[in-house]
């Protein structure tokens, strides 16, 4: 399973990035907002402080509802930083968001089909061609249901199916959940800092280092 931050926030994508587990990035409109900066221009930024990765998450404006909009701000998205072949145009689980994402894919564009709750969204969201295919983990948890639970659905569906999509679990909120959806199969979770952090960490390892320095000290006597 890679490994994608959840962010649109320029500090914690370079430090996840020098850790070198980084393989993509992945942003939404609530992400952007905390920012304060202007949409187009934090991608950009993105693109260019991680160019070695394999996507960079764009997510058309909720202004764009028909597939229509969402491919014509596409195209837009599409030509920030020269044409980054990077951008994955996200797209929201609608019967127009499916429209725009076949449209799309067909193109050679890739995409990320966004806000998917059930098997039989990501499936359609596969069958429209889409690069992604994002089940929001935490929120299905919020709501007392078993997000790990429909990664593992989805994971055996498109094995059974031979479908190509690859599953990013999203709305991943501890370590627990990524375990578990590695074991489920997801080919990739999107995650923010604050997690790869943790998943870096045991109080183990801290009091090993501590034990190996104070010892270390007494050694050079
Ligand atoms: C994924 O692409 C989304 O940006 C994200 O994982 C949503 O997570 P949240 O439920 O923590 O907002």
């Amino acid at each position: 399973m890679k490994f994608f931050i959840d962010t649109a926030n320029l500090e914690d994508i370079i430090k996840a990035n020098k850790i070198g587990v980084l393989s993509g990035v992945t942003t939404n409109p609530s992400l952007v907002a905390k920012e304060g900066i202007k949409f187009e221009d934090r991608i950009e930024e993105i693109c260019q402080s991680v160019p070695e990765v394999e996507s960079v998450s764009a997510e058309v404006s909720p202004d764009a509802v028909t597939a229509e909009e969402m491919i014509a701000e596409a195209e837009e998205l599409l030509k920030i930083n020269g044409g980054d072949e990077k951008i994955t145009i996200k797209l929201p689980m609608t019967i127009e968001g499916l429209a725009a994402c076949r449209y799309l894919s067909k193109k050679g564009v890739k995409t990320n089909v966004t806000l998917i709750f059930t098997v039989n969204q990501a499936l359609l969201a596969a069958r429209a061609g889409a690069t992604y295919v994002s089940p929001f983990l935490g929120r299905l948890d919020d709501i007392s249901e078993d997000g790990v639970q429909l990664v593992t659905k989805i994971a055996e569906l498109f094995r059974i199916q031979q479908l190509d999509s690859q599953i990013i679990a999203a709305s991943v909120r501890h370590p627990d959940h990524v375990t578990r959806v590695a074991m489920a199969g997801a080919h990739i979770a999107t995650i923010p800092y604050a997690v790869i952090e943790q998943l870096s960490k045991h109080p183990l390892t801290d009091q090993g280092i501590e034990k190996f320095a104070a010892d270390w000290e007494k050694a050079k006597i």
